[in-house]
């Protein structure tokens, strides 16, 4: 057993107050890789933002389990060697079973999701407080999901929303004992969410009304990328071959910022913007095969979008303490 404490890692309880009552979320990002890892924790050092390093179950099997967790271990270091120590979540993200959720736990992870919103809501219930009851023996989060999003989600893909509601959620959060609540209210994973022309909305009204059932407890929101226009089209641009899409607008998600949402998700937009820088460096130097030579640019061009979250869409800025 390894206990995160040890690694220099925090849950997300004090983050979470923090930010509910401070009107600011805390940036989740996904990382799979060094150079994600680098551009994440630079990014936070010089914004001073508090972190959650995410690992999906998809990243575990790219990279391997132990491999991320030394390497959030090496983050905590990293940050403090750039000139600040952020406080650094390590969560798995999309967890889908109980023996998963443990194995996290064992592993030196402050964090858990115990994503049982394709269950139905009593084998949710069920599954979300048996993960509670483990997690908090060791002082660790647990965050849970109602509702179901749209598009892919690990291997599972949902054609529509169905959106939390919000009469189940005090159930919700009492039976399990949940330290944070994920819900659906338009977002959706991936870089294809809206087709132009679509209206993206995020439904603020049912955000609004779960937050009178339960009061100052944390949200999160998944599925909160932007899917840049200005990095699709670098993409397509340079070779890439992506079909016309939209996000979610940044504006939206800082409304639900400054409400109980104290977590965005931004996957997608990270790895767009990679790609973009990637495919201008193999289109505009063709004879160029040193991966530091591609990889050093997605790494740079990912911490300025990290950079641009932190500030105008998460307002996590200057609140690491
Ligand atoms: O919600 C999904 C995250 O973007 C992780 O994606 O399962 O492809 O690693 P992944
Ligand atoms: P995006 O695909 O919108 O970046 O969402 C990521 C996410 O929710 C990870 O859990
Ligand atoms: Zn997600």
């Amino acid at each position: 057993m390894i206990n995160y404490k040890d690694l220099g890692l925090v849950n997300s309880r004090t983050l979470f107050t923090r930010a509910i009552t401070g009107g600011y979320a805390i940036p989740a990002f996904n990382f799979n890789n060094m150079e994600q890892m680098q551009a994440i924790i630079s990014a936070c050092v010089e914004t001073k933002s508090p972190v959650i390093l995410q690992v999906s179950s998809g990243a575990r099997k790219y990279a391997n389990q132990t491999l991320l967790r030394f390497m959030a271990q090496g983050a905590v270091a990293y940050a403090k060697e750039l000139g600040f120590a952020v406080p650094v979540v390590l969560h798995l993200d999309h967890g889908d079973t109980f023996e998963l959720c443990k194995s996290c736990i064992e592993y030196g992870f402050s964090s858990v999701m115990i994503d049982g919103s394709h269950h139905d809501y009593v084998k949710n219930v069920e599954l979300t407080a048996q993960v509670v009851e483990y997690a908090h023996r060791y002082d660790v989060t647990v965050e849970g999901e109602l509702g179901v999003l749209a598009g892919i989600e690990d291997e599972v893909v949902a054609e529509h929303h169905t959106y939390t509601q919000p009469e189940e959620v005090e159930d919700f959060v009492k039976k399990t004992g949940v330290d944070s609540l994920a819900i659906s209210i338009g977002t959706s994973h991936g870089a294809f969410k809206f087709k132009p022309g679509q209206k993206p909305e995020i439904r603020l009204d049912i955000l609004a009304e779960i937050e009178r059932r339960i009061p100052g407890f944390p949200i999160v929101l998944h599925g909160a990328s932007s899917v840049p226009q200005d990095i699709v089209a670098e993409i397509n641009r340079y070779g890439g071959q992506l079909k016309d899409s939209i996000g979610i607008p940044e504006a939206q998600l800082r409304a639900a910022a400054k409400s109980a949402v104290c977590k965005i998700n931004i996957d997608s937009d990270g790895r767009l913007a990679m790609t973009a820088a990637i495919r201008k460096v193999f289109a505009e130097q063709p004879a160029e095969f040193d991966p530091r030579k591609y990889l050093g640019p997605a790494r740079d061009k990912l911490k300025a979008l990290y950079i641009h979250k932190i500030k105008e869409v998460l307002g996590s800025d200057g609140k690491a303490v």
